[in-house]
């Protein structure tokens, strides 16, 4: 069964409380079981993960980089700045989804560049919990992950 990462950045570990409007009204906890329950129904171990610091989502880039993990990874606001983080998403070694719950690009502009996004193997937006879900059947059909 392959073992995917599913690497949450800053302020998301406040979904359910933190602007509903833009988030929805799923906590994190939910959305760790929603991925969890998706990935046993699609044969993917899923592992999710969050954090506020850069360097530690760093590491964990690192890790599935060494460990041939594929990524989900929502940086959250580091998606528009943080070259460090984009460096380490170059390292990947197996498939890495940028997922972003809203639609950064119907939102403010500092929003519509994502560093982050030219070296993912694609880009899931604007579904809410449900890109989630999308990215890892993304996964789940990839030869890349299945070993097809
Ligand atoms: C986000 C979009 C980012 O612009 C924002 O900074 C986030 C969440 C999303 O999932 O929609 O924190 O990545």
């Amino acid at each position: 069964m392959s073992r995917v990462l599913v690497l949450n950045g800053p302020n998301l570990g406040r979904l359910g409380s933190r602007e509903p409007d833009v988030y929805g009204s799923a906590d994190h906890a939910r959305l760790v079981e929603l991925c969890v329950a998706t990935g046993r129904d699609l044969g993917l171990e899923v592992e999710v993960r969050q954090t506020d610091d850069e360097a530690e989502l760093v590491g964990w880039l690192h890790e599935a980089a060494d460990g041939r993990h594929p990524v989900l990874l929502n940086p959250a606001a580091f998606t528009h700045y943080s070259y460090a983080l984009r460096d380490a998403a170059a390292q990947r070694t197996a498939p890495l989804i940028e997922i972003h719950l809203s639609n950064p690009h119907a939102r403010e502009s500092f929003r519509h560049l994502s560093v982050v996004s030219a070296v993912a193997t694609g880009t899931i937006a604007g579904f809410g919990t449900t890109s989630y879900v999308l990215g890892l059947r993304a996964l789940a059909a990839d030869p890349a992950v299945t070993g097809d």
